[in-house]
């Protein structure tokens, strides 16, 4: 059986609305989780990743843990913050025994996840943030401004669409059904 799925995009026009989309995953988020973020350089994986930890409690600052590979946040649930930007992924991520953590109940967030997503089972939320003005001609686009797509895949991600959804319109966005293929409407 083909597990369901779903994507809803929302555009976030500064840091502190990425940082909301965050807040409104760490709504939805159950122990044992994993979160996969996509996007290029500066593209808001760690800003996104800072709202999600501050809305479970993380009272310190959030940063990239590029060299540090993984950062476990006293959060409840724990969050486990890894970057893949540099990763060979299956020795340094087999060293960082992340399937222990996901067991302990931690939830996983991984920047750069696209590459390390044969390492997951079927089911995880995927982030691809994406920054037109960041790419070639950014000519008359708010720098500021990002597009989220966020797909939820397999079983446990099934029944969280309409809690995301209301998550996000809380937090003053505006959610929309992305196309299938996690297209931008
Ligand atoms: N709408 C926005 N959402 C997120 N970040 C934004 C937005 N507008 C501007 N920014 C800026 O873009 C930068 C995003 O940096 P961030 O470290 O989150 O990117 P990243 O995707 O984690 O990059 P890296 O791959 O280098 O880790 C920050 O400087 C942030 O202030
Ligand atoms: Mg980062």
């Amino acid at each position: 059986m083909i597990p369901p799925e779903w994507s809803v995009c929302v555009v976030a026009r500064s840091a502190a609305q990425t940082q909301a989309v965050g807040a409104a995953i760490a709504a939805v988020v159950a122990p044992g989780d994993v979160v996969l973020l996509s996007g290029e350089l500066g593209a808001g994986k760690t800003v996104l990743t800072k709202g999600l930890v501050a809305a479970l409690g993380g009272g310190e600052a959030t940063t990239s843990p590029t060299f540090t590979l993984c950062h476990v946040y006293p959060t409840t649930p724990p969050i486990a913050h890894v970057d893949c930007y540099r990763v060979a992924p299956t020795d340094d991520l087999a060293d960082l025994a992340l399937d222990e953590l996901l067991e302990d109940g931690a939830v996983v967030v991984v920047e750069w996840g696209e590459r390390v997503r044969g390492l997951f089972g079927a089911e995880a939320l995927e982030c691809v943030l994406s920054a037109p003005a960041l790419g070639a001609d950014g000519n008359g686009l708010d720098e500021d401004e990002r597009l989220v797509v966020l797909r939820g895949a397999g079983a446990a991600w099934s029944a969280r669409r309409g809690d995301l959804y209301a998550a996000l319109a809380a937090s003053g966005l505006v959610p929309a059904d992305a196309g299938e293929g996690g297209a931008a409407p």
